[in-house]
């Protein structure tokens, strides 16, 4: 039995790494991708023998093109997708330039249909493969986030669109939508400001890129079949809003 192929996009560090980490750990063989070159090799170095690395900005089609080309000469096959890159540009819409609005639907977005893209047609003929999206909580609206929370509301679509275009062809497309996760970006924070995000969550708590990686896990599991088109929440009960 050929180990899983598994290709995962931002996995240079954060939520992207603990995929890679936990994908690896279930065996299968981890392709991990980044735009940040030397960030990614570090990683997959760090994850040793289960792991190759090759650079790709998402956002880039000929780049993504080159990257699908370069796995299926390598392997021939690919049976997991993570699309996990992704990026913030955080202001109110009256200070957004239009820059940062089409920067973070290019990467978000558009990068995860290039990918998907590339990778319909090899799952559909190899009739297996799963598609695991990155979206996030905030889909459902956060102030700030008029190019964020549009790009993974998008996410969110897109996933549901591919479910049934693929449906027949055995590919299960899910999407994961994390929360509040324990990243540096969190820890940047003003501490008052993260302790009031922390006590508005019903856990009390935050998580951790593991526990995103658990639910990718899950789904790339091959035992785990006929959940298509679904968005799983890893956000300590955040997205039920209401009564916390
Ligand atoms: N951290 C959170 O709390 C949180 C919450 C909800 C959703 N998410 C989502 O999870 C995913 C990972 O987030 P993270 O916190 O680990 O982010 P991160 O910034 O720590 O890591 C993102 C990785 O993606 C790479 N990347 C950025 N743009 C890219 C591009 N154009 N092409 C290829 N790689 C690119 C970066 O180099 C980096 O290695 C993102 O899609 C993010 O929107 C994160």
């Amino acid at each position: 039995m050929h180990p899983r192929i598994a290709l995962i996009t931002g996995a240079a560090r954060g939520i992207g790494r603990a995929i890679a980490e936990r994908l690896a750990a279930d065996g299968c063989r981890v392709v991990l991708s980044d735009m940040d070159g030397s960030a990614g090799l570090a990683t997959a170095t760090a994850i040793g023998s289960a792991a190759e690395f090759h650079p790709c900005d998402v956002a880039d089609e000929a780049q993504v093109r080159a990257l699908f080309h370069t796995v299926q000469q390598r392997h021939g096959r690919i049976d997991v997708l993570v699309n996990n890159a992704g990026i913030t540009r955080d202001a109110m819409i009256w200070k957004m330039s239009s820059a940062d609005f089409d920067q973070v639907i290019a990467v978000n977005l558009k990068g995860a249909w290039l990918m998907c893209r590339e990778a319909a047609p090899i799952m559909r003929a190899q009739r297996s493969g799963r598609i695991i999206n990155i979206a996030s909580r905030g889909w459902l609206g956060n102030a700030g986030q008029s190019n964020y929370g549009p790009s993974k509301g998008g996410i969110v679509s897109l996933t549901r669109v591919l479910a049934l275009e693929l449906g027949r062809s055995e590919v299960l497309v899910n999407a994961v939508a994390p929360g509040a996760i324990d990243t540096p970006m969190l820890q940047a924070m003003e501490p008052q400001a993260s302790e009031r995000l922390r006590e508005a969550q019903p856990t009390r708590s935050f998580g951790a890129a593991e526990d995103v990686a658990q639910a990718v896990s899950f789904l790339a599991d091959p035992r785990t079949r006929f959940i298509t088109g679904q968005t799983i929440y890893v956000d300590g009960g955040k997205s039920i809003g209401a009564g916390v």
